[in-house]
């Protein structure tokens, strides 16, 4: 959460610095504000609201240097005033400083600073670092750092700048995303790769405990005590157009558009159709190693728990081994029992999230194998890991997971053949009829996009109820809790999933005739217990509607059962059981984005909420 953005080069900095925090918007948006260094004077501007309302405030007071630091702040301490914005200064003003994540002991230090007679002008965590900083500064920035971060506790990645050591951007990880990029005769240093991408596309990703100093053209990396590390880049394949809306009003409509290529890039070059295999052989794993794994864990948070619990369906279906799953924030806080030959999957879009790093080191300490599951090339969680497996769904900035969840479902789709495959419980037959199915996905997703226009009018019949229900039994339930999430995330209205069998049990009693409930009812016809759980399903929607609930059924399309049982039917392309949810999905998301659209809502950047939760 809160995005860093730092510019140093011969060129003026305030555009700059802007156009990369709009990039990075979608980390938060309470406050902004940007600093910049010119003849020796720092001159900064910040105010409460978007980054707009901060380009209006440059527009009437401009700000001029070829050095600066920006922020985009997600509040944790201290409400989003203008004067809790970043950046912060030290009591001279001549040290800045940028912060994202949390300084845990920043009373203590805050008391301690005060009493030595720093004067703090905000009720934020960040300005301890900036008068810490000014306590130990003699005229070298970086080691004024080092000696600041000796006494900071807590997760935060920041930048900090002083006018007294000019032409330098000091910038510190431990815990949250830092990445930097260098050109000639330029540097930068940003929360996140997208907003990097009109400069560069040779990337380091800080590691935690690592500072790297960023003068125009040069950059050097050292750890916390000041000792030199070799610079580690990464080349970034990710096109900077990806990163804009493309003609799209939305980020999140252009990602759900971009599902068909997404799914398509993810598989490109995994599947040998030759000798029936899925090739995962970038992971790093071998053959051995593969044939070890007894069990699963299954580990992300948000959205990307949701694929996990879709892969456990898949994997023990296809691979035939137990399959736990768990949420970040409760596997790190929680006594697991070590289970030999365990396979720790993590999964993470951003490869960056708090909760799953920890519950990632947690695992790696309990001696499993980590693979990670990721879309960001060079995140924290792939230098945890054992082996990678990269989604390739290009950079997702709408806040709401779409096409990050769709190559989730299909890495660990491969995942499970794989698995499968090494366990000797499928088939080479059903591995070759499960690999040329997965060939045609991509179009099976266009199709499903071609029902846009017809949920634009459901949600306009359904945009004002207040609740909403979504069920679905098997792998189908994983995808009932993320339509309501997504509808929750960016409508606002309330929103739960369940387990259609379970519905008996409570939810019942919340069915009358303002009640939409929306039903995962598709059906493998090869699959008997796809059969049986259709059937089920079907009673259900049966026992929804003679107590006038609203329905609103997902089925497989020529499905006339289905249609007839319901208010609204969105029918997807046939396809086998554990692909279905790949396909589901789509229609949930596209309901969730049009509903929030009637109700006026800021789809891309939703309240309280930040795409990278890079604090507890
Ligand atoms: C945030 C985002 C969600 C995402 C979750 C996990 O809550 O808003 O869209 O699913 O974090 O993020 P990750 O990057 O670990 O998949």
């Amino acid at each position: 959460m809160c995005g860093i953005f730092g510019y140093i080069g011969n060129r003026d900095a305030v555009p700059i610095v802007l156009e990369g925090l709009k990039s990075l918007e979608y980390r938060g948006y309470d406050s902004a504000g940007v600093a910049v260094v010119k003849n020796g004077e720092v001159g900064l501007r910040r105010c409460s609201g978007k980054l707009s309302n901060l380009k209006g405030l440059l527009a009437s007071q401009p700000l001029e240097g070829n050095y600066g630091l920006g922020h985009t702040r997600w509040a944790t301490h201290g409400r989003p005033t203008e004067e809790n914005a970043h950046p912060h200064r030290d009591c001279k003003s001549r040290i800045v400083v940028v912060h994202n994540g949390i300084i845990e002991n920043y009373l203590t230090l805050k008391r301690g600073l005060t009493s030595e007679g720093h004067q703090f002008t905000t009720e934020t965590d960040t300005e301890v670092i900036a008068h810490l900083i000014e306590k130990y500064f003699d005229g070298n920035l970086e080691s004024a750092v080092i000696e600041a971060l000796k006494e900071l506790r807590g997760l935060f990645a920041f930048s900090a700048i002083s006018a007294d050591d000019p032409q330098k951007i000091v910038t510190g990880r431990d815990g949250p995303p830092s990445v930097v990029g260098r050109v000639e005769g330029e540097g930068f240093v940003a929360s996140d790769v997208p907003a990097l991408l009109p400069h560069t596309r040779d990337v380091l990703f800080l590691d935690d405990g690592e500072i790297a100093v960023i003068e125009p053209g040069r950059i050097r990396l050292m750890d916390f005590s000041g000792k030199e590390r070799e610079l580690h880049f990464n080349r970034i394949t990710w096109d900077p157009v990806q990163a804009e809306k493309g003609g799209f009003k939305h980020f999140m409509l252009k990602e759900i558009y971009e599902q068909p290529t997404a799914v398509s890039e993810t598989l490109v070059g995994r599947l040998s159709l030759d000798s029936n295999e899925v090739r995962l052989d970038d992971v790093g794993f071998s053959v051995e190693e593969w044939r070890s794994f007894k069990n699963v864990c299954l580990i992300g948070c948000g959205t990307s728990w949701h694929s996990g619990l879709a892969g456990k369906y898949m994997i023990e279906s296809l691979a035939r081994i137990p399959v736990q799953v768990d949420y970040g924030s409760e596997f790190r806080y929680r006594n697991p029992v070590p289970q030999p030959d365990t396979l720790c999957v993590v999964i993470t879009q951003s490869g960056e999230t708090a909760d799953a790093l920890a519950a990632q080191r947690k695992a790696r300490d309990m001696g499993m194998k980590i693979l990670t599951i990721t879309n960001v090339v060079g995140s924290m969680t792939t230098r945890l890991a054992d082996g990678v497996l990269h989604t390739r769904a290009g950079p997702e900035i709408g806040v709401a997971s779409t096409k990050a969840f769709a190559t989730q479902l299909t890495a660990l789709y491969m995942l499970a053949l794989q698995l499968g495959r090494v366990h000797g419980s499928m088939t080479l037959e059903q591995l070759g009829a499960a690999l040329s199915e997965l060939t045609t996905l991509p179009h099976k997703l266009e199709k499903v996009l071609e029902l846009d226009a017809r949920i634009e009018t459901v949600a306009k019949s359904l945009f004002r109820s207040n609740d909403f229900l979504f069920l679905g039994r098997g792998v189908h339930f994983p995808i009932a809790l993320e339509g309501a999430l997504k509808l929750k995330e960016i409508s606002y209205i309330h929103a739960e999933g369940y387990p259609a069998g379970e519905m008996k049990h409570g939810p019942n009693a919340l069915i009358d005739g303002n009640l939409p409930v929306v039903f995962v009812v598709t059906q493998d016809k090869d699959l008997p217990e796809s059969q049986q759980r259709y059937e089920k399903v079907l009673n259900n929607i049966r026992e929804v509607k003679s107590r006038d609930g609203i329905i609103l059924s997902v089925g497989i399309e020529g499905d006339e059962e289905v249609a007839e049982a319901s208010d609204h039917y969105l029918p997807v392309p046939a396809s086998s059981d554990l692909l279905l949810p790949i396909l589901e999905v789509v229609p949930l998301q596209l309901l969730a984005y049009r509903i929030a659209i009637l109700r006026g809502c800021d789809v891309d950047q939703p309240r309280n909420l930040a795409k990278s939760v890079t604090v507890e």
